[in-house]
């Protein structure tokens, strides 16, 4: 059988400054939940910088899945699962203490529901102090760089529900709506952020 990991040059290049963000941001992280996996590269550097980490991968596109799985299994993770945020109640089948999760160039691609999804879903899994670390292209109050303006019209003309979002606009107001509260934000390179909600609902 075929070799199922896939390689994202994307990932090649910024794989080594989000496992750095993660493990500064999220120190206490024990039980991880990542939410589109994609390659599973991310999830793999994240894991090689430390060990100790227990890892749910998941990804709804089958290919992804094979990819992060094949990955996960050489570091003794579980395979990955096929949660989709735009799923009414999909945090539902998980059973696993979940204490940090992670989005990594997810909210951009998927319609709003799908954003409020990854939100609501969790609000309801994070433990009190628990985190939600996202990673990727996002404008201040509407403001963002040239290359992420660009971004933003070829993700509409693809899908009229994607786009860049809005951290002061569109992220924290939900968090707030779901008792997730701002807790960190980075710039990183390539007009990316890193941004971290912690569970005070609760
Ligand atoms: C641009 S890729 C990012 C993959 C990986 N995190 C990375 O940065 O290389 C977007 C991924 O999001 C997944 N995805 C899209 N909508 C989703 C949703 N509503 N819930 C979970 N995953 C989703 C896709 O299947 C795809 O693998």
């Amino acid at each position: 059988m075929s070799d199922p990991r896939l390689y994202s040059t994307s990932a090649a290049r910024n794989k080594d400054v989000i496992a750095e963000a993660f493990h500064r941001v999220c120190p206490a992280a024990s039980h991880v939940l990542e939410l589109a996996s994609g390659t599973g590269e991310h999830a793999e550097a994240i894991l090689l910088a430390k060990a100790g980490l227990t890892w749910h991968g998941s990804d709804p596109d089958d290919e992804a899945r094979a990819s992060t799985t094949a990955r996960m299994a050489d570091l003794g993770q579980a395979a990955a699962e096929a949660f989709d945020t735009r799923v009414e109640g999909w945090w539902q089948a998980i059973s696993s203490p979940i204490d940090t999760i992670v989005s990594i160039n997810m909210i951009h691609i998927t319609s709003r529901a799908g954003v409020e999804g990854l939100f609501q879903g969790a609000a309801a899994l994070l433990p009190s102090g628990g985190s939600l670390f996202l990673y990727g292209p996002m404008s201040r109050r509407g403001v963002t760089e040239e290359s992420n303006q660009r971004f933003d019209a070829s993700l509409k003309a693809r899908d009229p529900g994607w786009g860049v979002r809005d951290l002061d606009d569109m992220l924290q107001p939900l968090g707030a709506r779901f008792g997730l509260a701002l807790d960190d934000i980075e710039r990183v390179p390539a007009n990316n952020h890193v941004v971290t909600f912690k569970q005070v609902g609760r």
